[in-house]
């Protein structure tokens, strides 16, 4: 993102001269108020938002210039961990995490699905039906869907909301362990303890928007 502003429906600027760049391998975390634009900062870095001002480009294209096939192929590079992740109710959960790869037209390699399902500690519940889980076992599920393209970026919108800490921990351990495989993850989150238990762990950027700008959080966090 470069001097990258916006506002909704061509309002009033909610994010303003917002430089920011992710490499392979990095962690970020984006915190800030409620309401201070986590969320559409990350709907801008997929493209679900066009920015009103300055630049995007991602993996070597400007955004702008992208048609929709651009944009889904980027889509497929972008894993997406929503704030209020949703679900096909009457799949199984298992189909639920295949679905990226059905929409993109790829083959469901049920070894791999097992395994990935596996990772996240779901395999019990593969046949489950989403509103079947618990709140924790939702958002296990949602990395597992964002991440089964293989993303190079990975997206969270404040994954661990509403668990409570092991559970948050656990979450956590599964994207810093994305993280060190290279992927790049940037996870949005007003949660302050959070932050710091990651950082013990992992080198992380933790990046505040304040008064519409996007500001480098020192160690006074
Ligand atoms: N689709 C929309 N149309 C108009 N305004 C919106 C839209 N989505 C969000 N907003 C407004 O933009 C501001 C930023 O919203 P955003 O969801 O990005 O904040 P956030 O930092 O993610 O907040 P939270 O921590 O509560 O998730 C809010 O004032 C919100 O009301
Ligand atoms: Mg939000």
């Amino acid at each position: 993102m470069q001097d990258v502003g916006f506002g909704y429906h061509g309002g009033a600027e909610l994010l303003s001269n917002v430089t920011l760049s992710l490499q392979p391998g990095m962690f970020h975390f984006l915190t800030g108020p409620s309401g201070s634009g986590k969320t559409t900062l990350l709907r801008l870095l997929y493209a679900d938002l066009l920015p009103s001002s300055g630049r995007i480009q991602a993996f070597g294209h400007d955004l702008a210039d992208m048609g929709r096939d651009d944009i889904a192929t980027l889509r497929r590079r972008v894993g997406v961990v929503h704030q209020d992740t949703q679900f096909l109710d009457h799949l199984p959960v298992a189909e639920n995490v295949a679905l990226p790869l059905n929409i993109a037209g790829q083959h469901v390699d049920m070894d791999a699905l097992r395994d990935l399902l596996g990772w996240v500690q779901l395999s019990q519940q593969a046949r489950a039906l989403p509103p079947e889980l618990s709140g924790g076992e939702r958002q296990r599920a949602a990395l597992a869907r964002a991440v089964i393209l293989s993303p190079d970026l990975i997206l969270a919108d404040e994954p661990t909301g509403n668990l409570d800490w092991d559970m948050s921990m656990r979450l956590m351990q599964l994207l810093i362990e994305l993280n060190k495989s290279g992927k790049a993850v940037m996870v949005a989150t007003h949660d302050l303890n959070l932050i710091r238990a990651t950082k013990a762990q992992v080198a992380a950027r933790v990046l505040r928007i304040a008064g519409k700008s996007l500001q480098s959080a020192g160690a006074d966090l």
